[in-house]
């Protein structure tokens, strides 16, 4: 019981669960120091605390059983896909949101249950919808594309649809993670839902329900119930229309992370609270059976799991105007900054105590201005070969990756109760070949064989 309110209470830390410090201003993660880490898997390098991941998949869980036992979670794995994250929440017995072949097929390797797999997109294949169909998979559909693919592809195996609305919510958040309104590329906008449904009836599936996100990284909890109010009205104007009553709604994901000190995210029990509290009212209010809830939170359940490492090398002092610490990553393995300015707190291992401090910015090492991490962050002073660990870098960081400049992506390791488990192999040099291919008439006489 202790230790259950102990994770209840600490769980919108900036910093893992199993996060510490010694005396020595020392940073360790579940017991490990994280020098020894990079000694055993090089820098830069993600971490991932698995008891942050439990705990907060827990959280969901747990608060939606006592609030709304019909329900399920599912976890959005672009915030995250890799195949021990995909056996960790199938272990946790919730459920997965895919949107590409790959995060599918990684989920389909650890034999995740297929009726808990949900399939999204604005641009679906032939071939990603005819497998999914084929294997049983759940589809978010979210266009007449789609609606067209499946009319030729639906013949003997029925298919098992969500209808994704854009709900025409406004939340504040950045502009670029903004999906829910009216001019997005996601979803059926509202005055279109009707003519889907009716085409959808055409075909050999069988409609769920509506699915609806309305962004990411955010803070506020009126955007969602002002989304379960359009959603309970359009279930009411369904079931008026089509003497329809659909037993599933998706009310997708978005709750917000610390990524600095000063932010204030509600806590997982109070987002969930107020929706299903939201759900419950209207369904009184506008005479509806209450839909099952499922919900689709990524960051939420990753984001503040992770911590990235990595080694200070170069730093350039320019008198009066900024001190630039570089670093040996960047921007390929965390676009985040360079894409939507986003901030992130950080310590210099071993310094984490010290008083000494100054104000400067941590560089990436990619051949881009823009590649900056941290702009003006207040670190402990920093001197080449030092290890600099990032917060809140579990989410929209590995999946975010890239090989720019043909860097070779870094290993990710889970750790849990004193262990280190490698999850995904740092590349090497080797594998950034793997699928070059050099045409002949270009490899006369140039090259030798080594
Ligand atoms: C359809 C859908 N569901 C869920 C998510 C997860 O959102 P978050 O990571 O903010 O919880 C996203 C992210 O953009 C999304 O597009």
């Amino acid at each position: 019981m202790l230790e259950s309110i102990y994770i209840m209470s600490s769980l919108n830390q900036l910093k893992p669960l199993s996060y510490s410090t010694n005396k020595d201003g020392e940073i360790l993660l579940a017991d490990i120091k994280i020098k020894d880490l990079v000694k055993k898997y090089g820098s830069p390098l993600y971490l991932m605390c698995e008891k942050t991941i439990r705990a907060r998949i827990g959280a969901y869980r747990d608060s939606l059983k006592n609030n709304y036992p019909e329900s399920l979670v599912l976890y959005a794995s672009k915030a995250l896909n890799c195949q021990a994250i995909c056996a960790l929440v199938k272990q946790e017995k919730i459920g997965l949101d895919v949107v590409s072949l790959g995060e599918l097929y990684t989920a389909l390797s650890v034999g995740f249950p297929i009726e808990n797999l949900y399939f999204h997109g604005n641009n679906k294949s032939h071939e990603e919808l005819k497998l999914c169909v084929d294997k049983g998979v759940n589809i978010v559909v979210d266009n007449f594309h789609d609606i067209n693919l499946l009319s030729k592809i639906c013949n003997e195996q029925k298919a098992s649809v969500l209808l994704r609305v854009t709900p025409g919510i406004e939340c504040h958040t950045h502009e670029y993670i903004k999906t829910g309104k009216q001019d997005s590329k996601f979803g059926f906008n509202l005055d279109e839902l009707f003519t889907a449904i009716e085409e959808l009836q055409k075909i050999n599936v069988n409609i769920k329900g509506l699915h609806g996100h309305i962004g990411s990284q955010i803070f506020e909890t009126l955007p969602h119930q002002d989304t379960c109010r359009v959603f309970m009205d359009l279930y009411k104007k369904i079931k008026d229309k089509f003497s329809l009553e659909f037993p599933d709604l998706n009310l997708g994901g978005g709750l917000g992370i610390k990524y600095m000190e000063s932010d204030d995210p509600p806590e997982i029990e109070t987002w969930i609270k107020i929706l299903t509290d939201s759900v419950k009212a209207l369904a009184k209010e506008f005479d509806l059976k209450l839909p099952r809830i499922l919900v689709e939170p990524g960051r939420s359940i990753v984001g503040p799991a992770g911590i990235t490492v990595y080694e200070v090398g170069n730093i350039k002092n320019i008198e009066g105007i900024r001190k630039y610490v570089c670093v040996d990553g960047g921007m390929a393995d965390n676009p985040r900054h360079i894409m939507y300015q986003a901030q992130y707190q950080a310590e210099i291992d071993g310094k984490v105590n010290l008083q000494d401090r100054e104000t400067v910015t941590i560089a990436g090492k990619y051949c881009e201005s823009g590649d900056i991490l941290i702009r003006d962050i207040n670190l402990a002073k920093t001197s080449p070969g030092d290890l600099l660990v990032v917060f809140s870098t579990g989410a929209y960081n590995y999946s975010m990756s890239s090989n720019y400049n043909r860097s070779a992506k870094p290993a990710l390791v889970l750790v849990a109760d004193g262990q280190d488990y490698l999850a995904i192999k740092r590349e090497s040099l080797e594998d950034l070949l793997r699928n070059d291919l050099l045409p002949e008439h270009l490899n006369r006489g140039v090259l030798s064989k080594t």
